[in-house]
């Protein structure tokens, strides 16, 4: 486990840019209180793969990118667990079509509410409030 302390927005897009190049799993699951950057941080993974118009999934559950000319991933796709309360319902809208998948890097948000259905391979980031007003504490 490594802490990173990001102290503004574009500390925590570069860190997710950065990051992306060491993930080895295709299942990245985001744990962390409102605000404390889940989503700032899949998009700084968008930026990586030139992915510029990624917003919250909150309303719509889940979205889904093309990747063009990369090796390892086709899609990125971004859920958002904060409305669910159980993981039939994310099976009703083909998750498991993109955990299955490799090519596809798929971004949970709230994935602690879906955890005991997630697989073991999938890598977990944590995400807090840090004391200043712009600081965040991200463990990968
Ligand atoms: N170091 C930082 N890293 C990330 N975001 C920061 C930072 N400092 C301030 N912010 C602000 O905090 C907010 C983070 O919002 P973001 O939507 O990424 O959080 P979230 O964890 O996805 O929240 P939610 O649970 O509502 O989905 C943004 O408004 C951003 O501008
Ligand atoms: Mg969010």
């Amino acid at each position: 486990m490594i802490k990173y302390t990001t102290n503004s927005l574009n500390e925590t897009l570069k860190l997710g840019e950065k990051l992306v190049k060491n993930f080895d799993t295709n299942i990245i699951g985001l744990i962390g209180e409102l605000g404390s950057g889940k989503t700032a941080f899949v998009k700084g993974v968008g930026q990586y793969f030139g992915i510029k118009n990624i917003t919250s999934p909150t309303f719509v559950v889940m979205k889904i990118y093309k990747i063009e000319n990369n090796k390892k991933y086709n899609n990125l796709v971004h859920i958002d667990c904060y409305r669910f309360e159980d993981y039939e319902s994310l099976i009703d809208i083909g998750i498991k079509n993109y955990l299955n998948d490799k090519k596809s890097l798929v971004l949970i948000e709230w994935a602690d509410k879906i955890k005991d259905s997630l697989p073991k391979e999938t890598k977990y980031i944590k995400l807090k409030l840090g004391k200043k007003e712009n600081e965040r504490i991200i463990n990968t």
